[in-house]
């Protein structure tokens, strides 16, 4: 488990270094954290383990979750909001870790909406938001990131290969996965603290800066709807504007871009 279990030294301070649970294996850090949002865990507690047994990813699938070579991690978010705002949360996530990879380690990396973080064609980043919820005010949400870190190509399954790639791969280096996690922890802290404040205005001018969608013809895959058109905008309320080859315009909530060029 080597570098991470200086997690919570390289955290101090933060508001994700408030608790810091490291463990060696997990079902998945998802799981944990939201078991102990359920018991009453501060906002910022942070799970994070080497390798996850049932490590999970957006839509239903797997998330590959190796050990000793990506980050894999929750954070619990208690944003005292209604589910419709909270919903740019995954977003702000994105935004947060595309960021701390520009400047940590000068990658181009981007935000493919709704929330992969990409370097070119490949992802790097995957986020998956989850919440508990009563009525229409969130308990608590967990804010799950998986960043691949130290993988070779080999390191990916067969079929991820030409998908995927790690801050290894782009920087040629070995970079620590704790030095990984606190400029991702720094960069998010301050997104949330705005996000909390000003709600997704407050991220969506980065958002848009970074997200190489728009001004493109993509492809949607939304539940069973299948959708084509051009990617014009990101809404003030995350969600993804494309006008179609008839000049309508679908605003998308949620969703798989599976091609854009
Ligand atoms: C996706 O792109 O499909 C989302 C992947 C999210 C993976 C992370 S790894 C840490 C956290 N725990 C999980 O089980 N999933 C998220």
């Amino acid at each position: 488990m080597s570098d991470l279990s200086q997690a919570a030294s390289a955290l101090r301070g933060g508001l994700f270094g408030v608790q810091v649970h490291v463990f060696a294996a997990l079902d998945s850090t998802n799981d944990t954290a939201a078991a102990l949002g359920r018991s009453g865990a501060p906002e910022g507690t942070l799970v994070i383990a080497d390798r996850q047994t049932r490590g999970k990813g957006r839509l239903g699938r797997k998330w590959d979750s190796r050990p000793g070579l990506g980050l894999w991690f929750s954070v619990l978010l208690r944003p005292e909001m209604d589910v419709r705002r909270a919903a740019g949360l995954s977003m702000v996530g994105a935004v947060g870790v595309a960021s701390a990879l520009r400047e940590g380690y000068h990658l181009s990396a981007e935000v493919k909406w709704p929330n992969d973080v990409m370097v070119g064609t490949r992802k790097i980043c995957g986020i998956l938001a989850e919440g508990a919820v009563t009525g229409d005010a969130m308990d608590f949400a967990v804010l799950g990131i998986g960043i691949n870190v130290l993988h070779s190509e080999q390191d990916f399954p067969e079929d991820l290969r030409a998908k995927a790639t790690s801050v290894s791969l782009e920087t040629g280096k070995a970079v620590p996965r704790v030095e990984v996690l606190a400029g991702v922890a720094a960069a998010l802290e301050s997104r949330y603290v705005a996000f909390k404040r000003r709600g997704f205005a407050s991220v969506r001018p980065e958002l848009l800066g970074i997200s190489p969608l728009i001004g493109t013809s993509v492809r949607v895959t939304a539940g069973r709807d299948r959708l084509e058109g051009t990617a014009v905008d990101i809404d003030e309320n995350g969600a993804l504007i494309v006008e179609t080859a008839g000049g309508e315009h679908r605003r998308l909530w949620a969703g798989d871009v599976v091609d854009f060029a």
